[in-house]
Parts: structure tokens; sequence; C-alpha cells
């Protein structure tokens, strides 16, 4: 049931809806069946898999959170037996037991359709060469990705994350088109060519899959200019799949387009769980369509996002995610995201793409210090300049004051995967 080019890239939305809904209230009865969690969480909800009769009524239902899959821990959450299971990746999560999620022989094959898909959208075609530089493991972006680049007919070089030096002069030697890696990575990247003296341009790259952590479009344009490629955004998440949920596409870099035949989005108000119209900004959740192994119902994934119409695809698109819920600063009661920081630090002369953020505490306040890397070509003046531009750039943009420190050069630690923005030096509560 190969569907790379996507028999449902080309329905029309009636016709996805129509299908669309099948899916679900196929997946609903799978869940309720074979998974103690939903079958207890829908008779609580007083819900039956068929009370669900169109699209809307899906809001009816319960929400699945991240606790509730840590609870299930390592399998409850799985609806096939396990010698049905192919294979399971983890996330590790910042807190206690890891999210474990499973795929079936038809969930594999999905994932890589849907992979595949996406690096068609980026520009990718067979017979391209794939430089993999997603960590391979238990995370899901390295597999996930090489199994999307084969379906699709690629040449991959599963070269995974780390060992920098090497990535260089693989990139060198094997000449790949496209790479996929974390764009915190790429930066990292960008300098050991430098620092190879190699011309990060010159390379055969010529499209850069970037996800696994939010980024901004100030990065998109650094990226892009550093190598001279297109950088286009690929979203996804574990508990969902992995990698190539949503993929926005070369041509428009406009969004990504939700591969909505497998994956059903909702919008939801953070706080009341409502569901937001699309256009409207909030939560995205999902629901899974075909997934055999680990059906997800309402997942909460705390990115918020909104959901725009499609374009050349029937397929919504989702807006690059700005952040986490999670990851919202709360200072001094102003809400303060890192890719909001990542913007101005970017647009300000004199200082490098590479930034932290430490929070910290005085007295009873919260105080956060903008810690960001000068250019090597920086004076003390520029720096100095940079620093008070930023601190007015964040009381201005975002309504609060921080400190900004410039450091040197190299100076802040190098991102080998997904990158850690926040470093929190608060006393525990
Ligand atoms: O990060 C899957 C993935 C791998 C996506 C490679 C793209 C590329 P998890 O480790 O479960 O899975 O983390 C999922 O990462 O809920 C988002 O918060 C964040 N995330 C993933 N892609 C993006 C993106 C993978 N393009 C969590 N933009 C998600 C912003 C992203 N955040």
């Amino acid at each position: 049931m190969t569907d790379v080019l996507g028999a449902g890239e080309r329905l029309g939305r009636e016709e996805l809806g129509a299908l669309q809904l099948e899916r679900l209230r196929a997946t609903l009865h799978h869940a309720y069946e074979n998974v103690a969690f939903y079958r207890q969480a829908f008779d609580t909800a007083g819900l039956r898999p068929e009370d669900c009769r169109t699209l809307a009524d899906l809001a009816r239902f319960p929400f699945t959170t991240k606790a509730d899959l840590r609870d299930n821990y390592p399998f409850g959450m799985f609806a096939v037996e396990q010698s049905r299971v192919r294979r399971v990746h983890a996330s590790s999560g910042t807190t206690g037991r890891p999210t474990v999620v499973g795929y079936t022989d038809r969930d594999l094959d999905t994932w890589a359709d849907v992979v595949a898909r996406s690096i068609r959208a980026a520009g990718g075609r067979p017979g391209h060469t794939v430089h993999v530089a997603y960590g391979y493991g238990l995370f899901t972006g390295g597999l996930g990705a090489h199994y999307g680049a084969e379906r699709l007919g690629c040449t991959v070089v599963p070269a995974s994350g780390g060992m920098t030096a090497r990535q260089v002069q693989l990139i060198q030697d094997f000449r790949p088109d496209i790479i996929m890696v974390t764009p915190s990575y790429m930066l990292t990247l960008l300098d050991e060519f430098e620092r190879q003296g190699v011309d990060p341009r010159s390379t055969s790259l010529k499209v850069g899959i970037f996800g696994a952590e939010p980024w901004t479009e100030e990065m998109r344009r650094e990226i892009e200019e550093r190598f001279a490629i297109d950088a286009v955004d690929i979203y996804g998440l574990s508990e969902v799949m992995g990698p190539g949920v949503a993929q926005e596409c070369v041509e428009a870099k406009g969004g990504l387009h939700v591969w909505e035949d497998h994956f059903y989005p909702e919008v939801v108000d953070p706080f009341t769980g409502e569901v937001l119209p699309d256009g409207e900004r909030g939560e995205l959740v999902f629901t899974s369509l075909t997934k055999e192994a680990m059906p997800v119902i309402r997942y909460r994934t705390r990115d918020l996002t909104r959901l725009l119409p499609g374009t050349a695809r029937t397929f919504r698109r989702m807006e690059k995610v700005t952040g986490r819920s999670d990851d919202m600063v709360i200072l001094r009661g102003v809400n303060l995201f890192p890719t909001q920081i990542e913007e101005i630090v970017l647009r300000t002369p004199g200082l490098a793409p590479h930034f932290q953020l430490r929070l910290t505490r005085e007295g009873r306040l919260d105080a956060l210090t903008v810690r960001a890397e000068a250019r090597p070509d920086a004076t003390g003046e520029v720096r100095a300049e940079a620093a008070r531009a930023v601190a007015a750039a964040v009381k201005d943009g975002i309504g609060v004051s921080v400190a900004v420190e410039v450091v040197d050069p190299e100076t802040l630690e190098r991102s080998v995967g997904k990158l850690k923005r926040i470093v929190d030096l608060r006393p525990a509560p």
C-alpha cells in the first residue's frame, strides 16, 4: 500500500473529509476495544465510539496527555498483541520515565510513506542523496528520516548525530543533495565547515529539512544565506508517529501541510480545551487515523500554532510552531518564548546565531539573562551596542527587562541534536 505520491494529496476537501471520518470511526473503535485506558476514558465521559458521527463530534471525546502515556509505561497504550509490534521508539523527556511508542509493520509502512511525501514536498526526488544527521536510536528522527528517504528512492547516508568533523568530510565526499538535521546542529556543522576552512556555500547541498525543535524565519534566512540552500520545516512527534506529520513545501515555505489523511489536527484553547476555529492560535491536538499499534485520540502536543487553509495541496497547513507551552517563561507576569529572543538575536548586527537563556532568582523575582555569542569580527564597541540593542528590543517588543551578556565566539555549548535553550538555575521550589 505504498502511497509515496499520496493519493490522499490529490483528494478534494469533501472526499478527504469522508475518508477522515471513516478512518476516525475505525480508530475510535480500535482504541476502545483494545486499550483499557481509552475504554475507561470514554466510559467515564459517557461516550461510545459510535457517538462520533461527524468529524466535529470528535470534540466531545476526552484528551490524552503525556502523563497518560507515562502512567501506562511501557506498553499499556498498545492496541495490538506484542508479536505484531515490530519496533518501539521512546522520547527521553525531561522528567522521569520516557514515553514509549510502538509500530506495526503497517505503521512503519505508513510512516515511510509520509516521510517520503515530506521529502518530496521539500524538493527531494528519487536518485537524490540524503544525508541524515538526526540521531539514530530511540529518537524517531534518524530512523524516521532514513526509511522515508529510502521509500522515495533516494540514496541514504545514515550519518546520525555527532562526530561533527567527520560529517563535514562526508558531505564533501559523498556530495548529498539534501540534509536532514536539527537547525541547531546545522549551525554546529556551519562552525565546523569554517574551522576546516571549507566554504559552506560550496557544498553539493541544495535543501535542508529541519525540525525536531522550534526555529524562526530569521534562522531560516541565516541558514539559507550561509549554506546557499533552501531551508524547509518538518514537524512531528513520537507520540503521533515521528517526523513527517507535517511538512513545508519548498515552493511556498509558508507553513507546513499536515498529512491529514493520517493525522487529524485540532487547535484548542490551552486553558479551556475548547476547539478553536481555523486561523486562531492555540495548542495543537492530534488524533491518529490509521495507526494500529498505538492509536492516539486527541493527544495534546503542547505545541502552539494555528491551522491555515491548504494551497496547491488539499491538506490544511499549520503555521511554523513558535514554541511549546512548557518552554514558555513567565517573567514578572510577561510570557516569553525562546523563539522571540531568537528573532531578536539573529537580526542584531555583531551577534552570531548562538544564544542561551539563563533563568535565575533574585530575591523573590525571576531574572533572565540572554547570553549571546559575538561574531568573530565584532569589536568591543559593536558588542556593547549589540547588548544594548537586544535589551531594548526585548523591552519594547516583549515588554520585560532582561540582562544581556555578549560572550566570546565559540564559548556557548553547541548542539548535537535537539538544543536546550533554557538553563534554569533557579532553586527548586
Ligand atoms: O522531534 C520528531 C522529529 C524528528 C520531528 C525530526 C522533526 C524532525 P519528539 O522527540 O517526540 O519527536 O519531539 C516532539 O519536538 O512536540 C515539538 O515540540 C518539537 N518539534 C518537532 N518538530 C518541530 C518543528 C521529534 N518543526 C516535539 N518545529 C514536538 C518546532 C518541533 N518544534
